[in-house]
């Protein structure tokens, strides 16, 4: 089964999700957060209850509980729930998490979230249309009516259109040792299942250098296709910044 590959190549990339971040300043990065849906946040009851469906390393999921929204984080990988649960400690926070799918949410929650995120471009880890449309309704049937889901992914119009096979990072220190990533993708079109092939060198002193290959599955769509399915989905789109320019976008809906 298609989750069941994703699941299991999210648990081998946790080790190395950090690595990622390492230069980033997550700071930065929760304050764009916060402020790009800071509008949906302030119309916010009280004792609102909001789910971050694919918490990952947890920094969305974190950087909500640090604005005393009450916050829950789930997400297919069991290694990732653990790096959400993790960053939350370093920030000296907690909040509930639970290693659920997109497909099983609904088994385990009611219409109960006045807001779900899918965020980080998780949703692209959907195989097919028809995977893409059952995740999203699932997604659906934990929100609450008239509450929102907020999805933002890589604009593939434009990653399909400039079609590059590789990009290599400069070299990263994360907690002493440095690191190169190269990532080699294997883009089949859209709506065909393709990869991302990330090479993790780890330099381990001037004389020595491991190397560990990690895939990630994905399926790229375009801007029109991903607004059908949430139409078919039964959702109003409230906001839609999709540029042909941009790398990525993000739609605002309401159930
Ligand atoms: C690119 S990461 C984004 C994580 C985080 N939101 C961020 O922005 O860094 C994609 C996440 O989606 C999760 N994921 C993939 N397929 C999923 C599914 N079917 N159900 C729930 N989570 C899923 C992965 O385990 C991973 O943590």
């Amino acid at each position: 089964m298609y989750e069941k590959d994703v699941e299991k190549q999210y648990n081998i990339m946790s080790h190395f999700y950090n690595v990622l971040y390492a230069e980033a300043d997550m700071k930065d990065y929760e304050d764009e957060f916060i402020n790009q849906y800071k509008e949906v946040l302030k119309e916010l009851p009280q004792n609102a209850k909001v789910l971050d469906s694919s918490c990952g390393n947890g920094i969305q999921a974190t950087a909500l509980k640090k604005e005393g929204i009450e916050v829950v984080g789930t997400d297919i990988s069991e290694e990732m729930v653990k790096l959400s649960k993790q960053y939350a400690k370093s920030n000296n926070l907690s909040f509930t998490t639970k290693q659920l799918s997109w497909q099983q949410l609904p088994l385990h929650f009611k219409e109960e979230f006045d807001v779900v995120f899918c965020c980080g471009n998780s949703i692209s880890h959907s195989m097919s249309r028809a995977e893409m449309l059952s995740n999203i309704k699932s997604l659906y049937k934990v929100t609450k009516k008239g509450g929102k889901i907020i999805i933002d992914t890589r604009n593939w119009d434009k990653v399909l259109k400039e079609n590059t096979r590789f990009n290599t990072s400069d070299v990263i220190e994360y907690k002493g040792k440095r690191y190169i990533f190269t990532y080699i993708w294997n883009l089949n079109g859209f709506n065909k299942a393709s990869n991302v092939e990330i090479l993790f060198i780890e330099i381990t002193d001037d004389k020595e250098t491991s190397c560990k290959s990690l895939k990630l599955n994905f399926m790229p769509f375009t801007h029109y296709d991903f607004i059908l399915v949430l139409k078919n989905c039964g959702l109003k789109i409230l906001k839609d910044n999709f540029h042909l320019d941009a790398d990525n976008y993000s739609v605002i809906l309401q159930k």
